[in-house]
């Protein structure tokens, strides 16, 4: 297990290259099921989270060969309906594996994701969804059995705007017989461009961006090429780090219609931000007014950038209040933070966070890859050293972040344990 050390009072400064987005990529991967084609994906990040889904498409029967950012997924022998307990425990985005295996193959056999560091985390608004395309569903020993002769086309009113219900069930309904129409479904940029793809691949959806989505079901969908768009939370989590470390930082390869929510809030907080030729030149600051946030489904404050906000607010002038709407345990970043000198109340889903705190260096541990993003923030501002330790966390979402940071001046490094 590797570990972080970091110095901090550091000085950033310079420019920093944003990697393709984790949570676009995921279920784009998990959509070449649905054709036997090849299928060329570009921008695709080196995370640990999609060298678990690589594992999952490999252990399904797909060949996949990486170069680079670039991943060609070929389809060599007949595929397997049965995701397991090894893979889908490592993360639970495995378990969009259901969608498309059960819209082409009409079986499928998923173990159940377990519990989760943020929270419960159930997926009974996909095992609904597929019940309502007709499928018969069964537990047994741990797994979820889907069961259907043919999927048809239906409509689905979602319980919650879930980001990996909606993805679940656009998959299925592409090739479902007849129309789907989905509504109160997630508008999150990762579903937009997942169904940019599929759309491409011969899919027929509209409404995608909307809460109301709807999808015509078609015979048969073909291999294409793709680039899936720029990670929305890794530009976020350096912006933090730019408004409290640097003199400016440019941040490049961002969609930056997807960091408006970002970019206001900080704006308000005092940053100044300017747009430079698709890129962002984000300049540092000393006073940083406090900002009360609540996290919210998209175009709402993200929840995977809550706790980089409540590290940033514990530097502001003043005390603000983040609310956590999405998870119900999203808070394993609070006592760490506190460790290192953070004033922090937790009451309910809100966190009163006193502002203008002197951070110190302390060793700390990793507990879920935004928390570690946190971590990381603090000790860059911390007085003296700090040791974040558990940091395969932060490889699940962050690619080469100590090389990144070193490149804008930090001094960071990660140690073998
Ligand atoms: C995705 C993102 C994750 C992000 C989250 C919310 C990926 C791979 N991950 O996760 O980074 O934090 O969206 O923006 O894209 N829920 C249910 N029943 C369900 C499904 C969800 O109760 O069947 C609840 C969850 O427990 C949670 C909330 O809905 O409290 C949001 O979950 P969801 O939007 O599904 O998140 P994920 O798709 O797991």
């Amino acid at each position: 297990m590797d570990k972080l050390v970091i110095t901090g009072n550091c000085k950033l400064n310079g420019e920093v290259e944003i990697h393709g987005a984790k949570n676009a990529a995921l279920p784009i991967l998990v959509a070449t099921i649905l054709t036997d084609e090849d299928i060329l994906l570009q921008n695709i990040p080196d995370l640990r989270d999609i060298t678990t889904m690589i594992k999952v498409l490999e252990h399904l029967g797909k060949t996949i060969q990486r170069n680079g950012r670039e991943i060609l997924i070929k389809q060599t022998t007949a595929i397997k309906t049965e995701a397991p307990y090894d893979l889908v425990k490592q993360m639970r985005a495995s378990a969009l594996v259901m969608g498309p295996l059960l819209t082409r193959y009409f079986h499928v056999k998923v173990s159940l994701p377990g519990g989760c560091a943020i929270g419960a985390r159930p997926i009974n608004i996909h095992l609904d969804g597929f019940k309502h395309f007709g499928a018969a569903i069964s537990l047994d020993k741990g797994y979820v059995r889907l069961k259907c002769a043919k999927l048809f086309g239906t409509k689905i009113v979602l319980d919650f705007p879930s980001v990996g219900a909606t993805e679940n069930l656009v998959m299925a309904a592409t090739l479902a017989e007849g129309l789907t129409v989905l509504e109160n479904v997630a508008k999150e940029p990762e579903i937009i461009d997942l169904c940019e793809f599929l759309n491409k691949m011969g899919a027929k959806i509209i409404g995608y961006g909307s809460d109301k989505i709807q999808i015509e079901g078609v015979r048969k969908l073909s291999g294409v090429e793709h680039k899936v768009i720029s990670d929305r939370i890794e530009a976020g989590t350096f912006m933090i780090a730019a408004a409290l470390c640097a003199e400016e930082v440019l941040i490049k390869n961002i969609e930056l219609k997807y960091l408006d929510f970002l970019t206001t809030k900080m704006q308000d907080s005092g940053v100044k931000i300017i747009e430079e030729n698709g890129c962002l030149r984000v300049f540092g600051t000393s006073r940083i007014q406090p900002i009360n946030i609540e996290t919210l489904p998209y175009p709402g404050f993200p929840t995977d950038m809550q706790a980089q906000w409540v590290l940033y607010m514990t530097q502001a002038d003043g005390a603000s209040l983040v609310t956590e709407t999405v998870f119900e345990n999203r808070f394993m970043h609070i006592p760490e933070l506190e460790r290192m000198g953070a004033n922090l109340t937790i009451n309910g889903h809100t966190v009163f966070v006193g502002g203008n705190s002197s951070l110190k260096g302390a060793p700390v541990m990793a507990t879920d890859l935004r928390a570690s993003a946190a971590l990381v923030l603090a000790a860059l501002i911390a007085e003296g050293e700090t040791e974040i330790h558990r940091v395969y966390h932060l490889d699940r979402g962050y690619e080469n972040i100590e090389k990144k940071l070193q490149k804008l001046g930090a001094c960071i490094e990660r140690l073998e344990t």
